[in-house]
């Protein structure tokens, strides 16, 4: 099987003592984690984050950037400084930026296109709500979503899709088997139509060390995306140790 990413994104939570010390019990565990591990802390646990992981190869970021790198932005974070502090990804357009902070699928590009300008890694978010998988409008919002957002991308660099349903994040309610199969291979489809094909896709979205293996296994799964489970060492050690 090819190497999958397991991405934890520790949202609002942690401060840099936290951060160290989460650091020093799960490094260990993860030694023999046959995937590639990515961390997105909060902006102010980045240095934390930075000095436990130099010299190995779990590779972190933040969990938004703005879409320049320097200016009258007050409040906003720099991909440019991300960079400076060793991060190499920047996570982009996850739900609750898009529904609490109102961000649209243009802005999303404009950062996309700032972070691979940088040679930043993009782990681009996507995902429909409730109302609209009801509707039967996943598709054709997934679609939207990739269309704007990788509208300004570069074919020539790498990039990560996260497929997040956001009735599934922070709820409990995973994505069965069969919503997560048929979904990711209409993702994977999508990007081929568009031009980025082989990109990984990741599903997030109440993933735990119970479901995961399953998940895991999914065609077109390209590892996960990680919020409530990636809080612990022992539930983010047994993830990216699942085979
Ligand atoms: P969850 O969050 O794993 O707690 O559902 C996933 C995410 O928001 O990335």
């Amino acid at each position: 099987m090819t190497t999958q990413i397991i991405a934890a994104n520790w949202k609002l939570y942690k401060n840099p003592q936290q951060t160290r010390e989460f650091f020093k019990g799960f490094l260990p565990l993860a030694e023999s984690s046959t995937h590639e591990i990515f961390f997105f802390p909060s902006a102010i646990c980045l240095e934390a984050t930075a000095e436990m992981l130099k010299g190995r190869r779990i590779k972190f970021g933040a969990q938004n950037c703005y879409s320049q790198s320097q200016g009258a932005f007050t409040g906003e974070n720099s991909a440019q400084t991300v960079k400076d502090l060793g991060g190499e990804l920047i996570l982009i357009g996850h739900s609750e930026r898009r529904k609490s902070f109102g961000e649209g699928d243009q802005l999303l590009a404009d950062k996309l296109a700032l972070v691979q300008s940088l040679n930043l890694l993009p782990v681009f978010c996507i995902g429909e709500t409730l109302q609209e998988r009801e509707a039967h409008q996943t598709q054709p919002v997934l679609k939207t979503q990739l269309q704007i957002g990788l509208s300004k991308a570069d074919k020539s660099k790498k990039l990560v899709i996260a497929y997040e349903p956001v009735w599934a994040i922070g709820t409990g309610k995973v994505a069965t088997a069969q919503q997560v199969q048929e979904t990711h291979k209409d993702i994977a489809q999508i990007l081929e139509s568009l031009g980025f094909a082989d990109c990984p896709i990741l599903y997030g979205g109440s993933v735990k060390p119970d479901n995961a293996k399953e998940l895991l296994h999914i065609p077109h799964v390209g590892g996960f995306l990680v919020g409530g489970a990636s809080l612990e060492v022992s539930s983010f050690a047994a993830l990216v140790n699942t085979k």
